[in-house]
Formats: structure tokens, C-alpha cells, sequence
């Protein structure tokens, strides 16, 4: 048998964390790029045995856990590992092996941690980040979130983005090249590439490599402004169903998820408890989605009652979408039909609850906000219900916002970044805590990092940290 070439091309990674598992993700994929969709990742239609190792030290010397894995061709060669029996909030290292037909080969190690014991008072500091179109720049805000080694990573969608290239971008637009022929994802084999073009770069890498993510999806993993089944643009539903179960197969390859895709789609609203500081409460904002409802009864039933059981101190609901009324000045529509301004009623269920902690997190407008949330927007003396903390893009081209006037027109609105980065917070039973970091530049690689604003919690309300 032939040398395969270097498999690992497109690194490591973990994610989906409890008290004493999490899982572990590679791809073999020695072409990331090849073009045979009978060879995805330019892997020819064998199984293959991935060795795999965790270990309490980055040098391997203390492994806990071991075994192998079977890569096969139905899920373009990736492995997803659970690796259980693991320690409550505990560090741990991971790598991958293989022999024939490659030439024996050893993976980059990863970093990852379990999610603290069920009654431990253990803050977890994590970061989010969302909205990282690879053609609009570098990864750099990636990297240094890398440095940071968070004990969580959330991702609030648009993790890749479907579009093909535009026959003219406009100027300052279009850094970076997509996979050739850089057309827009239609078929598996080409979000699989598109996948890959992203996995492939070493930012995105290092902050797989440094710690566990919890992902979930917005509307470009597939297409833009999808709605449940339908394409949103009137086009035929049949073609948009097969596009959209090739569009979440190759997520689920892609991301180290615990549960696959069948044919009904992937479930991707979870509880991921830690300890008595926090309940992430992941949401699925796209694939139930109706004129009627952003979530589809059955989710919303289960965020009611987990809102209402939850004995964490921050209750976070994980999740892509401004959540807060934006009422923007000037023609209308001024308010977002996609956003949970299209849906009123059940965000008025979630603010009105009286549920103590609600923190509320999103991406997708690419600039970067904080506010309270109210039981009742339209009532600038409602009570607060909570706090929503709105990160930038990691690279996706921010719209022209005239954010002054939007901030004079939305009082619960507190504040506004247009530079790109991510957010890093700390929720403990003492407080929570959030720190909003931005880059220069992302036209070129390089830019230093720097804290925008820093926000703490009290009964509710947001208050300025001294950065
Ligand atoms: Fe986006």
C-alpha cells in the first residue's frame, strides 16, 4: 500500500464536556481539498484503526484512557471518541494515531477539561465567538482566545459560511481564497471542503487544540436565512432538504458533537451543567423553525423547564440571535424578523419567568453590544430580567451600524464595539464577570489583542469593570 501522506491535516479537537467525559475529534484527511467525492479528503474507501490516548500530562506519561477508533469513508474518516471515566473538573491531553496506510504517524496533542462535579461551587471561565467568514479575514481573535486557555469554548454559529466567491467582491472584502472553485455548498463533498478550507488554518486550530468547544448553529452552516425545512427563498423544498442533510452531515463530521445526524436531522439543544455556577442551556434557532416559533414547541417546552429547574447560580441560554428588543431608527422595518424581534411572545415567556441569572448570549450582527434584558422592552421601567452579552464576529464583515442612534433608541442597550473578537466570562456562585476583547485588523495576520469593556452582574442589572 501506498503512503497516504500526513492524515492529520486538519488537527484535533474536543468538545461537549461533562463531569467525567468528553469527546475527542479527528479527521484523516490527507487531501483536505481533493475533488473525488468518492475519496473525501483524498481517503480511499478502506476503515481505518485510530489509535487514541488521554493522558493527565502533556507528555503522555500518565495516560488514563486508550483505544482505538474505526474511521470509515460513511463519515468522511472522522472519529468521535467519548471518553468516560474521567475526573470532575479536570485537565487532560489527547492525540491520535495510525499506522498502514500511512506511514506511522502521531497527531498534535490537545487540550481539554471535564465540566465540574454536579454540587461543586467551581467558577468556569469560558469564551464565545461566532461569525468566522474565512474569505473576510484572519483568525487572529482564534489565537488569542488560544492563549487564553478557557475552560469552555462556546460557538454561536456561522462557523463556516455557504457562500461561493463573487465575481467582483469589492475592494477590502475578500482576504483569503476559498477551496477552488470556491462555489457556493450545494453537495456533501462540497461542505466537506468548505469544512476543510476552515480546518486547515492554524488559528482555528490552536483554539481547538486549547480547549473543549460546545457548538451550535446559525443560519450559513447550511444556508442563509433558512427557516426549519425551507430554503427561505421559495426555491423547491425537496433539493433544499438533501442540501440541508448533506450541510449537517458534514457539521457533525466536522465538530466534536456526542450525537450524529439520522434522518430526521440533529438534535442540537442540550443542557451542559457546571456545578451549582452555571447551566448552559444550548439552543437550535434554524432547525425547527416556523412563521409561529423560533424554536418549535418541543424546545421551547424544554427551555421553560429547565429555566424553572435550573439551581445554578447563571442560568446562560447559548444561542446565535440578538435577543433583546433592537428597535433601529429610519424606514422600516426597524426591527429583525430573524432575531427574536420576529417572536415576542415566547421571549416575553423567557423574560417574565422571574428566573434569577438569566444570561443571555449571541453573535451574528458581527459588532459587538451589551444590555439588560426586561420583562417588557416596550416599558423602559419593567423590571430587569437579566443581562444579554452580544460578541462581535471573529472575521465577518460588520455592517454599517449608526450605533449612537440605535443605543438612544433601545435604553436597555448599554454598549457597542464595531471591531471584531470574542468575549471572555467568569461565572462563579460569588458573581459573573465579562470581558470583551477586539483586534485591530483582521486583513492580515498579526494584530495584538485588547479588552474593550468589561461587564459585571448585580440583582440582575449590568455594571461597569473597571478594564
Ligand atoms: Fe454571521
Amino acid at each position: 500500500m501506498t503512503n497516504l501522506g500526513y492524515p492529520f491535516t486538519l488537527g484535533v479537537a474536543s468538545g461537549e464536556p461533562l463531569p467525567d467525559s468528553v469527546i475527542i475529534w479527528t479527521r484523516l484527511a490527507p487531501e483536505p481539498l481533493g475533488r473525488d467525492p468518492r475519496r473525501p479528503g483524498g481517503m480511499p474507501g478502506l476503515v481505518v484503526p485510530v489509535r487514541w490516548q488521554v493522558a493527565e500530562d502533556e507528555g503522555f506519561r500518565r495516560i488514563v484512557r486508550q483505544g482505538t477508533a474505526q474511521a470509515d469513508r460513511r463519515w468522511a474518516h472522522s472519529v468521535h471518541v467519548k471518553v468516560d471515566g474521567l475526573r470532575p473538573g479536570g485537565d487532560y491531553f489527547y492525540r491520535f494515531s495510525v499506522g498502514a496506510p500511512f506511514a506511522a504517524t502521531t497527531s498534535p496533542a490537545g487540550r481539554t477539561r471535564t465540566a465540574p462535579a454536579a454540587g461543586a461551587a467551581t467558577p468556569v471561565r469560558f469564551a464565545f465567538v461566532s461569525c468566522q467568514r474565512y474569505e473576510h479575514g484572519h483568525f487572529t481573535a482564534l489565537r488569542h482566545l488560544a492563549d487564553e486557555r478557557p475552560d469552555v469554548v462556546l460557538q454561536l454559529g456561522d462557523y463556516i459560511y455557504e457562500y461561493g466567491r463573487p465575481a467582483d467582491p469589492g475592494p477590502g472584502r475578500y482576504v483569503r481564497r476559498l477551496e477552488a472553485p470556491e462555489e457556493a455548498c450545494q453537495t456533501l463533498q462540497q461542505y466537506r471542503n468548505r469544512y476543510a478550507r476552515y480546518r486547515t488554518d492554524p488559528d482555528l486550530q490552536a483554539a481547538h487544540r486549547a480547549a473543549p468547544w460546545i457548538a451550535t448553529w446559525d443560519d450559513h452552516e447550511v444556508r442563509d436565512n433558512y427557516r426549519g425545512a425551507l430554503p427561505g427563498d421559495g426555491s423547491d423544498p425537496a433539493v433544499f432538504r438533501r442540501r440541508r442533510a448533506a450541510a449537517y452531515q458534514a457539521y457533525y463530521e466536522h465538530l466534536p458533537l456526542r450525537v450524529r445526524p439520522s434522518a430526521s436531522g440533529l438534535q442540537m439543544h442540550r443542557w451542559r451543567p457546571y456545578g451549582r455556577a452555571a447551566d448552559f442551556l444550548v439552543l437550535d434557532v434554524r432547525q425547527y423553525r416556523t412563521a409561529a416559533t423560533m424554536l418549535g414547541t418541543a424546545q421551547e417546552e424544554w427551555l421553560l423547564a429547565r429555566l424553572a429547574g435550573s439551581a445554578a447560580r447563571w442560568k446562560v441560554l447559548v444561542q446565535p440571535l440578538f435577543f433583546s428588543r433592537r428597535f433601529v431608527p429610519g424606514p422600516p422595518p426597524n426591527l429583525r424578523a430573524d432575531a427574536w424581534d420576529g417572536y415576542p411572545e415566547f421571549r416575553r415567556r423567557v423574560t417574565g419567568a422571574g428566573v434569577r441569572g438569566l444570561v443571555v448570549i449571541a453573535g451574528d450582527v458581527h459588532n459587538a453590544w451589551a444590555g439588560e434584558l426586561r420583562a417588557d422592552f416596550a416599558d423602559p421601567a419593567s423590571a430587569p430580567a437579566g443581562v444579554e452579552l452580544v460578541g462581535s464576529s471573529v472575521t465577518s464583515m460588520p455592517p454599517a451600524t449608526d450605533s449612537a442612534a440605535v443605543l438612544a433608541a433601545n435604553p436597555h442597550l448599554r454598549f457597542f464595539d464595531g471591531r471584531r473578537g470574542y468575549v471572555v466570562c467568569t461565572a462563579g456562585v460569588e458573581g459573573f464577570h465579562a470581558a470583551y476583547r477586539a483586534v485591530d485588523f483582521v486583513d492580515r495576520p498579526g494584530s495584538p489583542v485588547r479588552t474593550a469593556a468589561g461587564f459585571g452582574v448585580r440583582d440582575d442589572r449590568l455594571v461597569p469593570d473597571a478594564v
